[in-house]
Order: C-alpha cells, then structure tokens, then sequence
C-alpha cells in the first residue's frame, strides 16, 4: 500500500463520529460473541507488533489477548530489549517492523516519535499512549459511557446519547485530558477542566481547533457541578517522575472524593484510566463505590481495541 491509502490511528481526531458510530457497533457485536464463547478470528495469518517504550498492564494485556482471540499473533519489544534503546533511528525501526507485520501499536513518550514511525511504515500504527495522547483509552471510556447509559439490549449504540453531556476533568492537564478534549469536539459534548495551577490545558497541545468544547474552573467542585461523568488521573504520568514530590503539594485539592462526586449529577458516572492511587487523585470509597465504572472501562480497552484492529485490517464489515 502507498503511505497516503495506510490509516493510523495516532489520535482521536483521526477518525470521524461516523466512523466512531461504527466502531462502538462492531465493538458491541464483538463483546458479546467473546462472552459468549463464540470463536471469531478474522484476523488469522495476521501478526501485531507492540512497541511498549514505558510500562504498561491494561494496554499490553488487551492488544495480546484481543489478538490471539483473533487468531493473530503478537511480537513484544521494549527499548531495552531491542535496538530502539541503542539508538537505532525511529524511522529505520519502523522500514524494518513493518515489513515483517501488519499492525504495529507503539507506547512511546513524545507525539512526533510515533508520527515519525507511522511516517515510514508500511502498515496501520495505533497509538498506545504518548506524552500527548491516550486515544485508545478515550476509544473505551465512550464505549463504556455509552454501554451505561445508552446502549439497548441488541447493542445499538445511539452517539447522539453523547451530545451536550458534561464531562469533568479533575487534575492533571495531560494525555488523558487532550484527548478528551479532542473527542468532546468530534461528538459534541462539553469537558469542563480544572488542574491546579502550573498544569493547565494547552489547547494547540490538545489538537482542538476551537476552545468551545470545554471550560476552566479553578475549583474542581464547580467543575462537578452538573456534570455526566467525572474522571480523573494520576497526579504524574509516566516519564514525569523528577516532578513528583512538587506534584503531590499541587494537587492535594485535586481529589475526587465523595464530597466532590456530590456535585455532579446523582447518576453521574466515575472513571479513571488506572492505574489508580487511592487517597491522591481519587478517595477509596469514590474508585469502589457504586458510581465508578473503572472496571468495566479496562475491559472495554480489549473490545473497543478489536474492533479498531478489524477496521485498521479488514476496513468495514457487511
Ligand atoms: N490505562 C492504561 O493505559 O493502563 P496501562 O498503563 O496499564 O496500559
Ligand atoms: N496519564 C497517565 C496514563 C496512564 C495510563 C500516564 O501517561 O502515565
């Protein structure tokens, strides 16, 4: 295939609400058949090769089982134990990987990294974190919403379920916060942000190209306020360790407990990418409390990743 014919998907706005409505579709029809035990592997012969630059439990354990129950393989490199950790340049590794697979997801730190990859392969690149983005995370906490709160008993997704929600973002202005604001502009709802101060949204950063689809709040209870679903994060996301210690003191409001839950709506949903800290970003009794849905947001990562898999491979199905 020509560079221009191969999609990645590097971020979420690399996709489109249609095809956002498709993909929670088959993700829905693929859910149901692994509960049911029912054999469907597409994508045999196929193999996925995952690059995994920072640690990982969720990300790497949904790609590997997702692909073997599709009857793919997997091949597992991280920067210590291939060339990548000495120094091979980014777009020889990716001439080289990707001649010999057909899908490659990468976790890596910096955006132009996996850019600079997908740039030179030959087959689809998901992205699997990066400093700037989580979309594969997004991808499964709007399934998972939608599993809640709209989805009828046959599966049907209805993505206008999401339009003009409130989803509230307390904490760090991060991957995760990017790239909810880049899917609060595909699918039309609104993010209201509050960090401390220091670790505020930058929205050439987060990719958006207007700032209509989310508002700033220096009290994170009045980001609660009205809203959907709260969601939150670790204080320090991987490769910011160093700022730990200057963290904790920024972010000790920055707590979604019980007292905050209580100024969102009274069905409002709690999530949280994981892994969590109990007693910093989020409170023991919020994270396994009733309205948390975090566990089910992990698992959705394995079925929403399958069905980004069988597009990425096989385009659309029937
Ligand atoms: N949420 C998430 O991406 O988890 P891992 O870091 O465990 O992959
Ligand atoms: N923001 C976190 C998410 C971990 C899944 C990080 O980048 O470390």
């Amino acid at each position: 295939p020509t560079a221009q014919a191969i999609r990645h998907y590097l971020q979420f706005k690399d996709f489109s609400a249609e095809e956002y409505a498709y993909l929670f579709e088959r993700a829905a029809i693929i859910k149901r058949r692994f509960k049911n035990y029912e054999k469907y592997q597409p994508l045999q012969d196929r193999t996925l090769a995952m690059i995994f630059e920072k640690a990982s439990t969720r990300t790497r354990v949904s790609f590997e089982a997702g692909m073997y129950q599709m009857g793919g393989s997997v091949v597992h490199l991280t920067t210590g134990d291939s060339q990548l950790g000495r120094a091979e340049p980014i777009e020889d590794s990716a001439r080289v990987i990707s001649r010999m697979v057909d899908l490659v997801m990468i976790r890596t730190f910096e955006q132009s990294k996996i850019e600079a990859f997908a740039k030179h392969s030959r087959v689809p690149v998901i992205n699997g974190l990066t400093n700037e983005y989580h979309p594969c995370q997004i991808l499964a906490d709007l399934f998972t919403y939608l599993e809640h709160r709209a989805m009828d008993r046959k599966g049907a997704v209805d993505l206008d379920a999401l339009r003009g929600r409130v989803v509230a973002w307390v904490g760090d202005g991060n991957n995760m916060a990017n790239t909810w604001l880049q899917a609060a502009e595909i699918l039309g709802f609104t993010v209201h942000v509050s960090t401390p101060s220091g670790y505020e949204i930058d929205p050439r950063v987060a990719g958006i190209s207007n700032t209509g689809c989310y508002k700033v709040f220096k009290d994170p209870r009045q980001a609660c306020q009205g809203a959907d679903l709260v969601t939150t994060d670790v204080w320090t996301s991987m490769g910011y360790e160093a700022e730990n210690d200057a963290r904790r003191l920024a972010f000790a409001d920055w707590c979604v407990d019980a007292a905050m839950m209580a100024q969102a709506k009274p069905d409002a949903l709690f999530m949280h990418c994981l892994p969590a800290h109990r007693g910093e970003e989020v409170s023991a009794d919020v994270i396994d409390g009733p309205q948390s849905v975090v566990w089910d947001e992990a698992e959705n990562r394995m079925h929403v990743q399958k069905a980004l898999m069988e597009y990425l491979q096989l385009g659309r199905i029937g």
